[in-house]
């Protein structure tokens, strides 16, 4: 069912909602990670819109969903993202890994492990040297991840090796003392601390065992050549020519932050237990680089009236908090004139947003996301409103009121489709 909303470009649409789509399937389960876009958005747009085989990118890949969806129907992708742990995710969720191989490797690890249970935890372990270690992990769990990283810093295999990081991560995250179901760090009570003793081999070896369930499910969809590659270049200050030629691409979709990573989702805290213990020495700069990382002290006027307005209002209530605002507004301005200039003639973008408040004041993203295209000689064609029943945000950001829409707490996104003149 469909109802216009506001502008009649901007529908409301259930078919996209996909409520009860499974979003783990093939190596989609492989890891979460903050504000996931979800697989039958980026396929069904792709399906929708690129009809010739060509060139996807994504320059907030994440973990590399699009990626995937691009590759298996045998469209190449690339991906950009500052933080190491999405790009390393991204990278094993779009490779291939051979069964036979991978299989072999993971009978040496459950030998391994039942060596280790068997013979005793060994003492000679050289655990880490980062802040706050043990704040997060217990003396216990800490000899057991060093066991396992020391097994993954010996694997030969590098596509392998990443495989097994990136199971790594995960378990770093459940053995730690980080509540569940949080993006941000919050430790778990005193109380729930002692009782707490996770089985860090099980829980690792569980991971491992999902992850090539996903690989086997990948490698028997994906039929073709098509490949991903992922980089870390920030696209507010610039696109790599030995990267991406201008007029190059010819389907961008991808789901950007919604706001600066301090006030909104911070990408950077909810991975830096896992950099940390993977050796990403920028785990400390993750939030920085985001875009609105760094504050810029001048009140910039954007020339379009929903946002100045906007900005007014936050002003006027908090003459601080606008400029974080700003900051971000002044990146993603920059960083949409880049992308504007890799996309073919003809080419599509399709921007999955989220309309946020800042101080009680709605921000209206998808449409100074579509503003900011027609600047550079984009048309817009429609803006998709769907409900986000599956994808795990913080409910103090949710999002908005729209006309047409009764339920006021529900989580929404916007699916902004252009193309280029
Ligand atoms: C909403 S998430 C993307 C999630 C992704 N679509 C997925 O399914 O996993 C936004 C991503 O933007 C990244 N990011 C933030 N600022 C960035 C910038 N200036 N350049 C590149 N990536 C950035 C964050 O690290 C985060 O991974």
């Amino acid at each position: 069912m469909q109802h216009a909303l506001k502008s009649s470009k901007r529908y409301r649409d259930k078919s996209w909602d996909f409520q009860k789509a499974d979003t783990k399937q093939y190596t989609h389960c492989f890891h979460s990670y903050p504000a996931m876009m979800i697989p039958q958005v980026a396929g069904r747009i792709i399906d929708e819109f690129c009809k010739s085989k060509g060139l996807l990118f994504d320059p907030y890949c994440g973990t590399g969903t699009s990626l995937v969806e691009a590759n298996i129907r045998g469209i190449d992708a690339i991906g950009t993202d500052i933080n190491p742990l999405a790009r390393l995710i991204a990278k094993v969720k779009t490779t291939i890994i051979p069964l036979k191989l991978l299989d072999s490797y993971l009978i040496d690890f459950n030998d391994f492990i039942f060596a280790s249970r068997f013979n005793g935890i060994k003492l000679d372990f050289k655990i880490p040297h980062f802040e706050n270690i043990n704040y997060w992990f217990k003396k216990d769990t800490q000899r057991m991840l060093v066991i396992i990283k020391e097994y993954i810093e010996k694997i030969d295999d590098k596509d392998i090796q990443d495989f097994f990081k990136i199971a790594f991560s995960e378990t770093i995250r459940e053995s730690s003392l980080t509540r569940n179901g949080e993006f941000k760090l919050y430790r778990i009570s005193e109380k729930q601390i002692e009782k707490f003793n996770p089985d860090v081999f099980s829980i690792m070896v569980r991971k491992l065992i999902r992850n090539r369930n996903g690989m086997a499910e990948y490698i028997s969809l994906k039929n073709n050549d098509a490949k991903s590659h992922i980089y870390d270049f920030n696209t507010v200050y610039g696109i790599p020519k030995n990267v991406l030629l201008p007029e190059s691409v010819d389907i961008v979709i991808t789901s950007p932050p919604y706001g600066d990573s301090r006030t909104t989702v911070a990408y950077g805290q909810f991975s830096r237990l896992s950099n940390q213990w993977l050796g990403f020495e920028e785990y400390n700069e993750v939030d920085k680089r985001s875009m609105g990382g760094v504050k810029k002290g001048e009140f910039i006027r954007f020339d379009y009236v929903p946002l100045d307005k906007t900005l007014q209002k936050i002003a006027a209530k908090d003459d601080k908090r606008v400029y974080d605002v700003i900051s971000f507004y002044t990146d993603y301005e920059r960083s949409i004139a880049n992308i504007s200039r890799v996309v073919k003639e003809g080419g599509i973008v399709a921007y999955v947003v989220g309309n946020r408040r800042v101080k009680g004041i709605e921000i209206p993203n998808d449409e100074i996301t579509r503003e900011f295209f027609e600047r550079n000689g984009f048309i817009h064609i429609k803006t998709i409103v769907r409900e986000i029943p599956n994808k795990r945000m913080p409910k103090k950001n949710s999002p908005t009121n729209i006309v047409g829409i009764t339920d006021t707490t529900m989580n929404c996104e916007y699916i902004v489709v252009l193309r280029k003149m």
